[in-house]
């Protein structure tokens, strides 16, 4: 019988690197993300690359009435739910006053808010069925902060506290398991998907990764759970720095995300796909040639 796996954020970078890579492995398949047409796609990926069968579900993890439809059509086409890959997730750049509030709440609605939204439905089917694998994608910058990520490095500091408490919950739920995978730059679109209100467009600091090789992580991990593991070497020097020598890292940090962590282009204020997707802009990989891994 193939695995079930439901996977947020499956029209895009690593979301949808992972669902190429459930579905050449003969899974069933349940893609959420908000825009239709891209999903469809990923859909059509998935199905030439073998899943045993693959449902899009447009779904805005922010909307907890979404997420709950979401479980409930792969409960009633596939009778239960294995895995769960959450990969959904929105970032705006700028200094937090230059952000507008708007912009702040809708980014922490879809990271921390769809997030727990996801994690509650995963959990309750996994309870029921007394097994289950959930596995979050965090952020490096669960770990330290950045300027111009507001909110994005306060979603990701709040996902790392609630996976880190659902995974200690779960010790006393045999059979249910809880990972978060924890990457630095990843070549996804979601550096040009961004809002961005800083003048610049977004860019992936380096060391830059691939999404297939995070992606390879997060389905490994969905069969062997991580508490936190880890993708991109650079990123335990940064959280060592972050922690040890906090006033050499803070002087730093500064010059080095206007350096690498924004592209020379300018680029009028928006908000990006924070309120609404942007499909033209999904696909797997991003637009940065030098890849690491
Ligand atoms: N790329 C990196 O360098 C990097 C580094 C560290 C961590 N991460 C994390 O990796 C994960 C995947 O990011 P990515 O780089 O693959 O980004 P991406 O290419 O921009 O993909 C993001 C996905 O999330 C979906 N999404 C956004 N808002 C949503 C909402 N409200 N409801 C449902 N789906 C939503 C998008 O589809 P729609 O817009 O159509 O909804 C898209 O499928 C995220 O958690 C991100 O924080 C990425």
């Amino acid at each position: 019988m193939p695995r079930t796996v439901v996977i947020t954020g499956a029209s895009s970078g690593i979301g949808r690197a992972a669902a190429h890579l459930l579905a050449e492995q003969g899974a069933q398949l349940v893609l959420a993300a908000r825009s239709r047409e891209t999903l469809e796609q990923a859909r059509q990926e998935c199905t030439a690359r073998g899943a045993a069968a693959v449902l899009a579900v447009p779904t805005d993890v922010a909307d907890a009435s979404a997420v709950a439809t979401l479980f409930s059509r792969a409960r009633e086409q596939f009778g239960g739910v294995d895995g769960v890959v959450h990969a959904a997730a929105v970032l705006a750049y700028g200094r937090f006053v230059d952000v507008p509030a708007e912009v702040f709440d809708a980014t922490l609605a879809t990271n921390i808010t769809g997030t727990a939204n996801v994690a509650r439905e995963a959990m309750l089917q996994f309870h029921t069925q007394k097994t289950g694998s959930l596995v979050v994608v965090g952020s490096v910058l669960s770990k330290i902060a950045a300027p111009l990520m507001s909110p994005y490095g306060t979603s990701k500091w709040a996902v790392q506290g609630l996976v880190r408490t659902l995974q200690i919950e779960a010790r006393t739920m045999p059979g249910i398991e809880v990972s978060l995978v924890s990457p630095g730059g990843v070549n996804t679109p979601i550096y040009d998907q961004a809002g961005s209100y800083t003048g610049h467009p977004g860019h992936p600091p380096p060391p830059v990764y691939s999404p297939e090789r995070v992606a390879q992580r997060v389905v490994h991990a969905l069969g062997h759970p991580q508490r936190d593991l880890n993708v991109g070497f650079a990123n335990p020097l940064m959280v060592l720095g972050f922690r040890v020598l906090p006033g050499v890292f803070d002087v730093l940090v500064g010059p080095l995300m206007r350096l690498l962590g924004q592209g020379r282009a300018a680029v009028e204020a928006n908000a990006g796909n924070v309120h609404e997707p942007v499909p033209g802009l999904e696909g797997v990989r991003g637009r940065w040639p030098r890849l690491w891994g």
